[in-house]
C-alpha cells in the first residue's frame, strides 16, 4: 500500500502496526541491544500502553519481537526502563541466569475517571531470558508508591559507577526526583532538582541520568536529560538536559552551565520539533562510558494525526551523547552511531565547489535521497543567510540553514507537507541561537522518506524533523547571496536491503 512505499522509513524503527510512542527500557545483553516501546497494539492513535519491543545487533537494524508488557490490575504499563542485573544483587537470577530487572509507570485509569491523585505508581518486573518474556513483580509492586503527585512517572535507572549501586531519576510533574537502592527493589528517595530552574512550560517527563566522563579526560560530570511536554524549544515537545555534579545525594548544576542557562534559559538535546522522550543505553559494551539515545521522533502537537496509516510513530536515529568540555563549559554533542558507517554503498567527494549566490549540489535524481548521509563545509561567510534546499518534481521543498547576520539556525518544512488537515505541523519555522557569526560552519544531515537529522559542527547543536512529501525528494541545493565556497561536500548512499 502507498504507506509502505510513501512513508515506511529505511532505517528508522517503526513498529509493523499501530501506535508507538516514548522508547522504554533500553538495556544491552550478550551482543543485543534492547529497545521497548510505548505500544498501542489496537489502533493507530494513543491508547491504553504496551510495551513493544525490539531487538538490534548494531543499533541500526532493527527487528520487532512479541509485546513485552501488557496492562494489569494496577493499571497501563506508561514509560519506563530496563537494567541487566549481571551481579543478581536484585535476587531474582535463577540457576545462574541473571535477571534483566524493568521499572515502569503503572498508571491507573479508574482512579483517574475517579479523579484520584494517586494514579501513578511504579511497577517492577524481571525476565530470566534476557527481555524475551517477563514476570511482574506481583509480592511487592508497586515498589515505588505515588507520594501525591498526579504526575508522577517514567522511572530511569542506571547503574551508578561512581558510587557503586543503582541510581533511579523519575519526573514529579515540575522537578525531577532521585533514589537509590543495592537491589532495585527498595528505593530510597534522595533528593529533587528543578523547580524553577531550565524550560518549565509543561509537565516533565522521561529523565535520564548519568555519570559521563568528559571526552578525552578521566573527569566525571553527571548529565541529567529532562523531557517536557509542552514548553519545548519550538513549542509542544521538547528535551533539555543539565550537566553538574552529584555528591550521592544532591545533583548540583556545574557554575559555567548555571550561566549557560541564565542567558539562554534552556539547554536542548536537540532544537527540533521532532525529538521527544529520549533515553539511553549504558552498561554497553563500551561498559558505563559511552551512552546512546533514541527519542521518539514525533510531537504532542500533531503525533496523533501525521499521515501515516498502517503504523503511527518513529524513532530518531541512535546517537552517542559526548560530554565535551571548552572554553565556554561543558555541553553534550550528539553524533550519528557509528555502525551508519556499515550501511554505505557509495560515496562521493566534492573536494571544493565555489558558489556565486547558488548553485546544485545534488542533481535531479543522482542519489536516493530516502537514505543518505550527507556532510559539507561551508566557508568564507558573510553576515548574511545561507539555505539548504531538498526538493522534488513534486513541488515539495524543504528549507534549512543559518541566518548568519542574526546567529540564527532554521527548519522551515512549510512546502514540505503533503497535508493539510494538520496546521500546527506546518505553520511555523523552527529557529534556534547559534553560538555566534561564524566564518565557517560544517553541517551533517541524515535523510529518510520522512525525516531530516542535522548535526552542526560536530554535533553541537542537533535539529530533528519529519516531513511527509508527496514524493521523494530529489534533488539539493544551495543558496547564499553573495560568493562563498562549499568544502568536502560528500555524498554517502545507504542502503538497508
Ligand atoms: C511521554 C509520556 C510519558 C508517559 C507516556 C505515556 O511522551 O507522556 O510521560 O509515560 O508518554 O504513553
Amino acid at each position: 500500500n502507498s504507506d509502505e512505499t510513501n512513508y515506511r522509513p529505511n532505517f528508522h524503527f517503526t513498529p509493523k502496526n499501530n501506535w508507538m510512542n516514548d522508547p522504554n527500557g533500553l538495556f544491552y545483553a550478550d551482543g543485543i541491544y534492547h529497545l521497548y516501546f510505548q505500544y498501542w497494539p489496537y489502533g493507530n492513535t494513543w491508547g491504553p500502553m504496551h510495551w513493544g519491543h525490539a531487538t538490534s545487533k548494531d543499533l541500526v537494524k532493527w527487528e520487532e519481537q512479541p509485546i513485552a508488557l501488557y496492562p494489569d490490575r494496577f493499571g497501563y504499563i506508561f514509560s519506563g526502563s530496563a537494567a541487566y542485573d549481571a551481579q543478581n544483587t536484585s535476587g531474582f537470577g535463577e540457576n545462574g541466569q541473571a535477571p534483566a530487572v524493568a521499572i515502569f509507570t503503572y498508571h491507573d485509569p479508574v482512579k483517574e475517571k475517579e479523579g484520584k491523585i494517586d494514579v501513578e505508581s511504579q511497577g517492577l518486573a524481571y525476565s530470566l531470558d534476557k527481555g524475551q518474556t517477563w514476570t511482574k513483580y506481583d509480592q511487592g509492586n508497586p515498589v515505588i508508591k505515588n507520594p501525591g503527585v498526579h504526575d508522577f512517572r517514567d522511572p530511569k535507572v542506571n547503574r551508578d559507577w561512581v558510587n557503586n549501586r543503582w541510581i533511579l531519576v523519575i519526573a514529579a510533574q515540575d522537578r525531577a526526583q532521585f533514589y537509590t537502592t543495592d537491589n532495585l527493589k527498595d528505593w530510597e528517595y534522595l533528593s529533587d532538582f528543578g523547580v524553577g530552574i531550565g524550560a518549565h512550560g509543561g509537565v516533565w517527563e522521561c529523565p535520564d541520568f548519568f555519570p559521563l566522563k568528559v571526552k578525552g579526560t578521566n573527569e566525571v560530570k553527571w548529565v541529567l536529560i529532562q523531557s517536557l511536554n509542552p514548553g519545548g524549544a519550538n513549542g509542544g515537545s521538547g528535551t533539555q538536559y543539565f550537566i553538574g555534579d552529584f555528591d550521592g545525594t544532591n545533583f548540583t548544576l556545574d557554575k559555567t552551565f548555571a550561566q549557560k542557562l541564565d542567558r539562554e534559559k534552556a539547554v536542548w538535546i536537540d532544537y527540533g520539533r521532532d525529538n521527544y522522550a529520549g533515553v539511553t543505553w549504558g552498561g554497553t559494551p563500551d561498559k558505563e562510558y559511552k551512552r546512546y539515545f533514541i527519542g521518539w521522533m514525533s510531537n504532542w502537537d500533531y503525533a496523533n494525526v501525521v499521515p501515516t496509516q498502517t503504523w503511527r510513530g518513529t524513532n530518531t536515529t541512535v546517537r552517542e551523547l559526548e560530554l565535551v568540555k571548552d572554553g565556554n563549559g561543558y555541553r553534550l554533542n550528539t553524533v550519528p552511531i557509528k555502525n551508519l558507517q556499515n550501511y554505505i554503498t557509495k560515496t562521493d567527494v566534492e573536494k571544493k565547489i565555489s558558489v556565486k549566490q547558488n548553485t546544485v549540489l545534488i542533481p535531479e535524481g543522482k542519489t536516493d535521497l530516502t537514505q543518505a548521509e550527507i556532510s559539507l563545509t561551508l566557508k568564507n561567510l558573510k553576515k548574511e543567510t545561507y539555505t539548504l534546499m531538498l526538493s522534488n518534481t513534486d513541488g515539495d521543498e524543504l528549507h534549512f540553514g543559518f541566518n548568519n547576520a542574526s546567529g540564527e539556525f532554521f527548519i522551515d518544512r512549510s512546502k514540505s507537507s503533503n497535508s493539510t488537515s494538520f496546521h500546527k505541523f506546518t505553520a511555523a519555522v523552527s529557529k534556534a541561537k547559534l553560538p555566534g557569526i561564524k566564518k565557517k560552519v560544517k553541517l551533517r544531515f541524515l535523510l529518510d522518506k520522512t525525516s531530516i537529522e542535522i548535526f552542526y559542527n560536530d554535533g553541537e547543536m542537533a535539529f530533528t524533523e519529519i516531513f511527509y512529501t508527496k514524493s521523494p525528494f530529489t534533488s539539493l541545493s544551495i543558496e547564499g547571496g553573495q560568493k562563498f565556497d562549499v568544502e568536502n561536500l560528500t555524498v554517502n548512499q545507504l542502503n538497508f536491503n
